[in-house]
């Protein structure tokens, strides 16, 4: 099969989709990469690299969508990219297509095989393509928030660990998935003291004998949301209902009541953020203050670290690519359940039923197609 790797063009994107690791047992099993100049420069990844595993450099996007039989992406497609869609491609990508009409639209008029990262599920039912990103977003949360508390940041001047005579800072994550346990690991590393919130008692258990007793727990409910946020410092936000809005568990009110200079960052931000006082923001402008309390709202915390999450997300995401290209799409998504639950668009017809109802259209399952 002819793979293709564009570079990324979405703002401060510097993440690529198959590193040259990937390229040399792509080509080891007989296909050809085609990888665009540059592609995973940003990702300290040059061409050099590329080509010494076989890949083939090429000038233009343009030619790498045009020549590509699939193309392996990291985002979602931008507009300026929708131009390179044409029948038969298959596009294997993050796609989050609930909310971008357009792009499904686009998919759908050309007839792209859109494969969706997202909605790839393993055989325990979990979603493999989205773990290694919460992994990256939970560790970063703590070194982001430890950075946001020194002075100057407009933080309160605190040390995470503190010293010996003075105590360290408070971190309250909120979520105790794989973003909060990520956090929690981290900020425990550095010597905090670490309350972790999630509304599953379960969890709170496996959370409880994970840490061996060093991280406290509670249940989520509104009296003691308020009461942790009220004594952190640094205040984590890793809550996701899977397919809704995260809710709004820490009100204004509750900011309000918190110390000045403490730190929010809402990793949770992609699904709408759960702290009410957070908005979206980006690398080139990443923090505001509310009442005094800096906050860091980055939808794509990963990219600031690109090295780490494109091996991160190479790593999940290149089993799959290696089949894809193996089989042919029409036989991976027949064979492979986990396959066929990412697949969102397949000729011309929208096939994830999430998708259909946030654009209230119809769809159908991908095996009645295949
Ligand atoms: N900003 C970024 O760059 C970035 C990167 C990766 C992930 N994320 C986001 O981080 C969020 C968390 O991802 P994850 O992989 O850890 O999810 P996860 O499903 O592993 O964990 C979510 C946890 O939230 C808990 N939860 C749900 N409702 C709750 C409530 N009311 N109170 C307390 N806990 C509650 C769940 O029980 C679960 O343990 C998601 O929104 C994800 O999209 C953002």
């Amino acid at each position: 099969m002819i793979i293709g790797v564009p570079k990324e063009v979405k703002d401060h994107e510097s993440r690529v989709g198959v590193t040259p690791a990937g390229v040399k047992a792509l080509v080891e099993a007989g296909h050809t990469v085609l990888v665009e100049h540059n592609a995973g420069v940003l990702s300290a990844m040059p061409d050099d690299e590329y080509q010494d595993a076989g890949a083939e450099i090429v000038g233009s996007a343009y030619d790498v969508w045009r020549l590509a039989e699939m193309v392996v992406k990291v985002k979602e497609p931008v507009e300026k990219e929708y131009r390179h869609f044409r029948e038969g491609l298959v596009l294997f990508t993050y796609l989050h297509l609930a909310p971008l009409e357009d792009l499904t639209n686009a998919l759908l008029e050309k007839k792209v095989t859109g494969i969706a990262y997202e909605t790839v599920r393993d055989r325990a039912g979990a979603l493999p393509l989205l773990t290694p990103m919460s992994e990256v977003a939970g560790r970063l949360s703590v070194q982001i928030g430890a950075e946001y508390l020194t002075k100057e940041h407009r933080g309160r001047g605190l040390l995470l660990g503190g010293v010996p005579g003075v105590p360290p800072a408070s971190v309250c994550i909120i979520g105790g998935g794989i973003v909060g346990t990520n956090a929690a690991k981290i900020a425990l590393g550095m010597g905090a003291k670490v309350t972790l919130i999630d509304l599953n008692l379960n969890r709170l258990r496996e959370l409880d004998d994970i840490f061996n007793g060093r991280v406290f727990t509670m249940a989520s409910n509104s009296y003691n949301i308020a009461r942790a946020a009220s004594e952190a410092d640094l205040l984590i936000g890793g809550v996701l209902i899977p397919g809704a809005a995260a809710p709004k568990i820490v009100t204004r009110h509750m900011v309000e009541k918190m110390k000045r200079g403490a730190v929010i960052v809402d990793v949770a931000i992609d699904q709408g953020g759960c702290i009410e006082t957070a908005h979206p923001t980006t690398h080139s402008d990443p923090s505001y203050e509310v009442n005094g309390v800096v906050h860091y709202c980055v939808t794509n915390m990963p990219a600031a670290v690109p090295n780490t999450s494109t091996l991160a997300l190479t790593n999940a995401t290149f089993p799959y690519v290696m089949k894809l290209a193996k089989l042919g799409a029409g036989a991976a998504i027949r064979e492979d359940k986990g396959i066929a639950e990412g697949v969102n668009t397949y000729n011309g017809v929208l096939t994830y039923e999430a998708v259909a109802a946030a654009q209230k259209r119809d769809w159908k399952s991908v095996a009645e197609l295949v």
